[in-house]
């Protein structure tokens, strides 16, 4: 068994508030991949990047992701970078959870990201950094994703929505990844 959802995605595209709304209206709880190394090393994200670097924060998403796959019916939000080592991209298709891709463009997630310390990976120039990385994961996103939910001009209530249906619709041939 596994999560019954998996929320990946860039950055600023809502998964946390997405996959919160979308647990709350299921009644079934909710993880934050981000969340769970907080509480399980008492440090912040930003701390552990500037003080042992992100290949020491890579190693603890890797166990904790790990971790949370082997949670049942939950629902899963990951950070931005959790899903694109081929390890962590085997063990989402295995766990058999629905990978939904919340699809958001660098101009609806300007406002959103970056002029905090809580990004460390977007410090310095927020959009250019945001674009870079996207070019490198986007095609990594859509090549997981059993849906891409396009996430632009949409509320929290209508992309839970949409999401709620084509988990409905899962297996019936009506996913778009
Ligand atoms: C990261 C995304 C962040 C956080 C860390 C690295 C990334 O999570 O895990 O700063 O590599 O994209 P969010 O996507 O929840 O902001």
């Amino acid at each position: 068994m596994a999560p019954r959802i998996v929320l990946i995605g860039p950055m600023g595209s809502g998964k946390s508030t997405v996959g919160e709304a979308l647990a709350e209206k299921l009644a079934a709880p909710f993880r934050d991949t981000d969340q769970m190394i907080v509480d399980q090393s008492g440090r912040e994200i930003s701390d552990i990047f500037i003080e042992s670097g992100e290949d020491e924060f890579r190693a603890l998403e890797k166990i904790i992701l790990r971790t949370a796959l082997l949670e049942d019916e939950t629902f899963l939000s990951l950070g931005g970078g959790a899903c694109l080592s081929l390890d962590a991209q085997s063990a989402l298709r295995a766990s058999g959870a629905f990978i939904v891709y919340l699809k958001i463009s660098l101009s609806q997630v300007s406002s959103r990201v970056g002029f905090n310390q809580g990004r460390p990976l977007l410090m310095g120039n927020p959009r250019a950094q945001w674009q870079n990385l996207m070019n490198e994961r986007a095609p990594i996103y859509e090549g997981l994703a059993h849906y891409i939910c396009e996430v632009d001009n949409k509320s929290v209530d209508e992309i839970s929505s949409e999401i709620e249906i084509a988990y409905e619709l899962r297996g019936k041939g009506e996913s778009n990844g």
